[in-house]
């Protein structure tokens, strides 16, 4: 198996009312617990790196360890840029082998969102890679740009025909009130998405993959095992898994997961050090931290995503 572009894996998606999960990956095991889970489930796969995640662990070694995890899995899977934000950066990323990258316009104004992407896609097509492109703004913490929810904007769905027919991106990442990080909706409250709009977008653009940024549950199971074992996290609430599994029955084709994987391998660290508080073989942390991260992407292949047997 090699690296695949994200074109195949999205439309059958599309056609059979299922989402290919997109995981953020940073370093060895959480690219393993990841890619274990996916084999075992013959799942189709998305691992993304973000601009902090190539700083963190250098695209080298990031590359080298997803082809190690094809050769071990046998999957396609594809490699994508999680969040680009300058022409420069996707064009490393496209030089350097991934096979799909984001740029991620939003920040600007329409028509320079729509100008950097349409640079962007013509560089990545010419190279064979796809571009995934955003209209609407989500809230919270994406590398060091932070949006509060003041600033966040729903997609406005009369301008999706627009954006793609101008740039050419293959798929949209859209804001429909999922946002990044682990405090997504005030405790106490009931959260809500605007699926009126994705329905809106999907009308427009019938058969087009969209991408939903910023949809973790933030699993209760991790935050209360953070706090019990030391940590001090406020009351976190993420995206009910029903309502991801109803975006992935529509429209929706690209699920982002970022933030329950770091409480997986946080909780679990944090709980190897409460009862080995003097044990310091790193081995013995990052084993069952891999392993957690495992069980919690095989629940989400086949509880949220439904992408289980469809390779
Ligand atoms: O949406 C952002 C992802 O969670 C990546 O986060 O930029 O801190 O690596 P990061
Ligand atoms: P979460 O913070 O909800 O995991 O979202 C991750 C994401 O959207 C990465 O692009
Ligand atoms: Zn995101």
């Amino acid at each position: 198996m090699a690296i695949v572009t994200s074109r195949e894996m999205f439309q059958k998606a599309y056609a059979d009312g299922y989402a290919v999960g997109a995981f953020n990956v940073n370093n060895m095991e959480i690219i393993q617990g990841i890619t274990e889970a996916a084999k075992e489930l013959r799942s189709p796969l998305i691992l993304q790196v973000s601009s902090g995640a190539r700083r963190y662990a250098n695209h080298t070694y990031l590359m080298k360890l997803i082809e190690a995890s094809i050769i071990e899995t046998d999957l396609p899977i594809c490699v994508h840029l999680d969040h680009g934000d300058t022409f420069e950066l996707c064009k490393s990323c496209i030089d350097g082998g991934f096979s799909s990258v984001m740029i991620d316009g939003s920040h600007h104004s329409y028509e320079d969102n729509v100008a950097l992407t349409r640079r962007v896609v013509e560089y990545a097509h010419d190279h064979g890679v796809v571009v995934e492109g955003e209209l609407g703004r989500l809230a919270g913490i994406e590398d060091d740009v932070k949006v509060s929810a003041e600033d966040a904007s729903y997609t406005d769905p009369d301008q999706v025909q627009d954006f793609v027919s101008r740039t050419g991106v293959d798929s949209l990442a859209i804001a429909i009130g999922t946002s990044h990080g682990a405090y997504k909706f005030k405790p106490g409250t009931k959260p809500q998405l605007r699926f009126d709009i994705l329905e809106e977008i999907e009308s427009r653009l019938p058969g087009f993959p969209i991408v939903l940024h910023g949809a973790s549950s933030v699993v209760p199971k991790f935050v209360e095992m953070i706090n019990r074992y030391g940590g001090q996290m406020p009351d976190a609430v993420g995206i009910p898994e029903e309502m991801l599994r109803k975006a992935a029955g529509m429209a929706v084709c690209k699920i982002n997961i970022d933030s329950d994987l770091r409480l997986a391998m946080t909780a679990t660290v944090r709980e190897h050090f409460a009862e080995y508080p003097s044990h310091f073989d790193p081995r013995e942390y990052l084993n069952p931290a891999r392993a957690a991260i495992r069980d919690m992407v095989a629940h989400k292949i086949v509880k949220v995503l439904g992408s289980n047997d469809k390779v």
